[in-house]
């Protein structure tokens, strides 16, 4: 009997210490699957509401219940004067905690996930009773004090049998979503909202903050016109990885995506790195282990000091200088001289392995897309996205060397103070880092819009200074410099006021953080000083728990800053993310072969192209360009020619129907070999910011200086460079900006003739060139063309007229084809359009505009023909127009077209289509 007492004493011993531990943990990780898989984002489910208050109120009982029975023993501890039970006050200490916390985090969800609480209250029922009935039974309560813990137990497994039941009985099967409690809920809110920069849980990004209140609805709506680029793209950003959680179901699946990455961090290929990288983490682990030893070294060194002074005896005084080494090597090894050297000796390879890796890849992988991708991006999202590869190894790194040794850290300091100085130490600091933890990111969710607030404001006044500087010009020209310097000066003092704001309630954190920290600390030297006192604990001890203690508020106050940095980096790697999921529209296909160019007889079969599914671009195109033919491709603005050269080079790829070079399909060969053999001369030539030779030699990289100056000077406009100061090695400004429109086209032929193609694409090559340079270059283009198949895009009757066919293209179709006087002789649209134009009204200005501004022309053909051609054009055009329909005396065209004639001048000029 003594010895079945004697096990039933160890076994609520062992229930005492076990019991709330346990319960704690299997809490903890059911909360963090629920929040991994979403599960709380999808219950939406209106009941809740009622169900979730009381339950609250009747586990806030429960937490109460044990610390009134904590209160109970304290009262009953000064009355007797003997020591408590330490398994008894560890497990109501311990409860209380573990209940408290219950508590929190149901006061924090709208929509709980029960089962991580319902588990925990059948245990509670379970352990609780037994706790109840069985030292009961054995040893019958005798005090008063026993007779009202017995009360406060059987009201706490009261509480417990009614939880479950309530949770049954309040049950609402019917699914009813609360969309508008749906709408205010972030989906990012649980992981994201720690951190500064999101919302509040009343008004969270995307959300609203009353789905009823069209006022507010409508604020938002004109915040988000005026919102601040970075904050757009924050948004965004979250956003995207919102969308990508809820396809994926869960924060696992969603991690798993980041799994592209992986060869890029990992040094797959190279042996010696991967060594370095688990070298790193032993590295880490060492740092955790030097954590403990420095100051439970230090502790040795003072008692050996204290044993040294108190020992009388000159024979057994301790030799105080071995631990003072110990500790002087330890601090030495663990400092920045030691393990953090190595650290970063050995993890610098391996980092910039990745950053490598990634910033080349994703590079390359940005080159390789199509032009599809490229037309809808703006240059600053492409290097954006480029420089996400840093975010992604900062994101690496954030998590190995800091999220887990901060998670090391706290877990050996509990499980080293409880060994140490005893369970009160050990659930003392347990308390003190869930309370720093939680508070920390209560108070760092409700600082997010000041954050917000601050940010935008800072940058208005940083755009307001900028734009004023940069339009000194305008604000000068309208005497407007008082009022930009007015305007600088309120958005300074805006500025100022949210500054206040933000670092007060930056201030008030880090009040309330230090706060939580010294009350832990205070109650930790209690606890030493009542072990030294009372306990006859040694002072080195005492230290060791003070510096251990000091030691341990750097990984909390990491904790602060960690959502922080975890969320920008995740932003930054989801945009490289979704960089590295879009796939090239156009590529090789698997047994793609060189082309081989015979003669270049080029042929659309029936092409039908569109940019975007709801409007075609291109209806059922068919045309046939023999070898070694010039094709004219004339018609109105917008009608789809430059598309035609875009599909001939694969810029794109035809929806239906095909396009064939020499009988091969565009499809079915090499995009290298296909864009070897063309040259092209866009619309809007892009010069690199870089000197003129340098572009020019972009054409053919292995071109002789003498080469350039010949393609130079077939354009016109070799003499032109020589006279810029520094000639061939002038800088041509961002985009070629420093050169007329005039010279970059003459640049980009040249640069054309360099590259000595097979088949050429001038797509309005010349339309910013003045009339006269243009005859000169027609001698170069006759070199460049020369038995060449060569598309041109033009609107200049000259051009177009030397063209062996034309092709007139209207609203995505082939309206017409033919040599230029059978498209005259037949009288459609190209005679229309022909006769229009001849019968000029000549403008002086016309000419100089459509030099500087090829875009805004009036007309789909210009006439630059020399009066002598012209009235034999005029012949033909009027022989082929009935005789009521032709221009009277004094009609305007004819005097018009007279006026040309005796001008006497080579004249461009365009017309407005009456
Ligand atoms: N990258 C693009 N994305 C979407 N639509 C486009 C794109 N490029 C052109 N388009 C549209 O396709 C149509 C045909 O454009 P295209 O450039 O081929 O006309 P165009 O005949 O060359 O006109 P212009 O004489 O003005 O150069 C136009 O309506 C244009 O808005
Ligand atoms: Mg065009």
């Amino acid at each position: 009997m003594l010895l079945t007492s004697r096990q039933l004493v160890a076994a609520i011993k062992a229930i005492h210490y076990a019991y709330p531990g346990l319960l704690l943990c299997y809490f903890v990780l059911a909360l963090m699957v629920t929040v991994c898989t979403l599960q709380t984002q999808r219950l939406r489910v209106q009941d809740q509401h009622v169900r979730r208050d009381v339950i609250l109120g009747l586990m806030f009982g429960v937490t109460l219940s044990y610390l009134a029975e904590l209160i109970v023993l304290l009262i009953q501890v000064i009355v007797s004067n003997e020591s408590p039970p330490e398994d008894c006050t560890v497990y109501l200490i311990a409860s209380t905690i573990c209940f408290g916390a219950q508590c929190l985090a149901l006061t924090d969800s709208k929509f709980p996930v029960w089962y991580p609480y319902y588990v925990t209250w059948f245990l509670g029922l379970l352990v609780e009773l037994i706790l109840l009935v069985i030292p009961n039974v054995f040893a019958p309560p005798e005090t008063p004090f026993a007779f009202t813990n017995i009360v406060i137990q059987s009201i706490r497994v009261c509480f417990f049998a009614i939880l479950p039941s309530l949770y049954f009985a309040l049950r609402n099967d019917k699914k009813e979503y609360d969309n508008g409690d749906a709408e205010r809920q972030s989906l990012l809110q649980k992981k994201l909202s720690g951190k500064p920069g999101s919302e509040d849980s009343t008004k969270s990004y995307g959300g609203t903050t009353d789905t009823n209140n069209q006022e507010s609805d409508n604020s938002e709506a004109s915040d988000a016109g005026s919102e601040d680029s970075w904050l757009a793209r924050q948004r965004e950003a979250e956003d995207k990885i919102k969308k990508r959680l809820e396809q994926d179901g869960n924060w696992f699946t969603y991690a798993r995506g980041f799994a592209i990455f992986f060869p890029y961090l990992w040094p797959v290929h190279d042996r010696t790195l991967q060594f370095r990288a688990v070298l790193v983490g032993f590295c880490l682990l060492a740092s955790n282990a030097f954590n403990v030893l420095v100051p439970t070294q230090m502790g040795r060194m003072i008692d050996s000091l204290t044993g040294y002074l108190l020992e009388e005896d000159p024979t057994r005084k301790p030799n105080v200088w071995i631990p003072v080494a110990v500790y002087a090597l330890l601090r030495f090894v663990s400092g920045g001289a030691g393990i953090g050297w190595l650290k970063k000796w050995l993890w610098l390879p391996v980092e910039q392995y990745s950053y490598d890796a990634l910033s080349t890849a994703s590079h390359a992988h940005l080159m390789s897309l199509s032009s599809d991708f490229h037309d809808n991006k703006t240059s600053s999202d492409l290097t954006q996205a480029v420089h996400g590869g840093r975010s992604v190894t900062d994101l690496l790194e954030t998590v190995c060397f800091q999220v887990l040794p901060m998670f090391i850290d706290l877990a050996v300091a509990f499980a080293f103070l409880w060994t140490l100085y005893g369970p009160y130490m050990g659930l003392l600091m347990a308390s003190t880092a869930v309370t720093y933890l939680y508070v920390t990111t209560k108070l760092y969710s409700r600082r997010a819009a000041k954050r917000r607030d601050y940010i935008t404001i800072y940058r208005k006044e940083w755009t307001i200074g900028q734009q004023s500087l940069d339009g000194w010009n305008t604000a000068s020209l309208f005497n407007m410099i008082p009022y930009e310097r007015h305007r600088y000066a309120c958005a300074v003092k805006e500025h100022m006021s949210s500054k206040k704001d933000y670092e007060m309630s930056s201030q008030a954190i880090g009040a309330a953080q230090s706060l939580i920290l010294s009350i832990g600390l205070l109650g930790a030297l209690w606890l030493g000083v009542f072990q030294v006192v009372y306990r006859a604990e040694s002072i080195g001890k005492f230290t060791t728990l003070l510096i251990y203690w000091a030691q341990l508020q750097s990984p909390l106050t990491f904790f602060a800053s960690m959502y922080r940095q975890i969320s920008y980096s995740l932003m930054d790697a989801e945009r490289l993310l979704e960089l590295f999921q879009t796939k090239p529209t156009v590529t090789d296909t698997p047994n793609a072969k060189a082309l081989i160019l015979g003669k270049g007889l080029v042929k659309f079969d029936r092409v039908s192209f569109a940019y975007d599914e709801r409007k075609p671009t291109l209806k059922c195109v068919s045309f046939e360009v023999p070898s070694g033919k010039t094709v004219a491709l004339v018609g109105e603005t917008g009608g789809g020619k430059s598309t035609i050269l875009k599909l001939i080079d694969r810029f794109y790829d035809v929806k239906s129907g095909s396009i064939s070079i020499d009988g091969q399909d565009v499809r079915d060969v090499t995009l290298d070999s296909l864009r070897g053999k063309i040259g092209v001369v866009p619309q809007d030539p892009m010069l690199f910011n870089d000197s003129i030779m340098n572009n020019l030699r972009y054409a053919r990289l292995t071109a002789t200086d003498k080469e350039v100056y010949e393609a130079c000077k077939a354009t016109a406009i070799h003499d032109k460079i020589m006279s810029f100061p520094d000639g061939y090695n002038s800088k041509v400004g961002d985009r070629g900006v420093k050169l007329s429109g005039g010279e970059k086209q003459r640049v980009a032929i040249a640069r054309a003739i360099l590259k000595q193609p097979e088949i050429i694409l001038l797509d309005e090559a010349t339309s910013a060139v003045d009339t006269e340079t243009e005859q000169l270059i027609q001698e170069g283009f006759k070199t460049l063309c020369k038995d060449r198949t060569t598309f041109i895009v033009a609107h200049r009757l000259s051009t177009i007229m030397k063209a062996d066919h034309i092709i007139v293209v209207m609203n995505g179709e082939i309206v017409e084809k033919g040599t230029h006087d059978e498209l005259l002789h037949s009288g459609g649209k190209y005679h229309d359009l022909w006769s229009k134009q001849i019968f000029v009204k000549p403008s002086p200005t016309a000419d100089r505009s459509r030099s500087s501004s090829p875009k805004k022309r009036d007309a789909t053909l210009v006439n630059d023909l020399t009066p002598q051609r012209q009235t034999k054009e005029l012949a033909k055009v009027l022989k082929t127009i009935p005789h009521d329909q032709q221009p009277g005396e004094d009609n305007t065209g004819k005097k018009d077209g007279k006026k040309a004639e005796c001008s006497g001048h080579k004249r461009e000029v365009s017309l407005t289509f009456e």
